[in-house]
């Protein structure tokens, strides 16, 4: 464990990230001037812990570039997934900026050796499909209906200007999930598994999540009853029933356990 930190390089390597930033206009300095100091407070830890799920969704696209080469999967879509890395290097920085204006990031002790859960399967494609089902077809398609949440409530111009900015990106990660899905022949027993996986990853968000609501919302942050109604909406509309429409069934006890932890 290390305490969680980002780096540039500077040069050629940074204006490739900053030209990701053009057109973004936030006034860093002006973030927060409606703001208390808790909502400050809270912001500030949220952007923090954003940054650093950030940094984790780019290894995960990295595994899962990796896996549709092995699975030789078309060039385009393994080419979306590398270009993905980029994109959450930015999201990163984008919320490394955000906290760094609201005063500074908290102290996160992290592994970064640990952050992508490896796939078990032996066969490539079946790889590919867990590494995507959890990551594209859960993660990401949860991450933006709650970013757009946030953005309703963030009552800050800079603040929606960067989630703005994210969420121009979010959209396609959860894509690439349901493109996949569409194009991989998988059997039945395949799906099941994978039906079974992305059930197992719905439940640890609900651990996860049920962290994410706060005392008020704004500056990024969501109290809890903005979170779980929107939350709960998101897992049946925009998880479970595209999953079921490619056959790939979440077990209906881990969308009850979910609701029950919410309630
Ligand atoms: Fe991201
Ligand atoms: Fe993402």
């Amino acid at each position: 464990m290390k305490t969680f930190s980002l780096d540039v390089l500077g040069g050629p390597w940074t204006r490739r990230l900053a030209a990701r930033r053009e057109g973004l206009e936030v006034d860093w300095g002006h973030l927060a001037h409606e703001a208390n100091a808790e909502q400050v407070a809270t912001a500030r830890e949220v952007w923090t812990r954003t940054a650093f799920s950030e940094y984790a969704s780019g290894a995960c696209f990295a595994e899962i570039s990796s896996a549709l080469l092995a699975a030789n999967a078309p060039i385009d879509l393994v080419a979306a997934a590398g270009e993905f890395v980029a994109d959450e290097m930015f999201h990163a920085e984008l919320a490394a900026r955000v906290a760094t204006a609201l005063g500074g990031a908290v102290p996160l002790e992290v592994d970064v050796t640990k952050l992508v859960r490896p796939a078990r399967s032996a066969k490539p494609l079946v790889r590919a499909a867990e590494l995507i089902v959890r990551t594209c077809c859960v993660g990401e398609a949860l991450t933006v209906p709650m970013l757009n949440q946030s953005r309703r409530a963030a009552g800050s111009k800079g603040i929606e200007a960067v989630i703005t900015r994210i969420l121009r990106d979010e959209s396609q990660h959860a894509q690439l999930g349901w493109w996949f899905f569409d194009w991989a022949e998988l059997h039945d027993g395949e799906r099941e598994v994978l039906g079974r996986l992305a059930g197992e990853t719905l439940r640890a968000f609900t651990v996860l999540f049920a962290g994410e609501c706060r005392r008020t919302s704004g500056l990024g942050a969501l109290d809890c009853a903005k979170f779980d109604g929107e939350f709960l909406r998101a897992v049946r509309e925009e998880v479970v029933g595209p999953l079921a429409e490619r056959g790939i069934v979440v077990p209906l006890h881990d969308v009850e356990e979910l609701i029950a932890a919410a309630a």
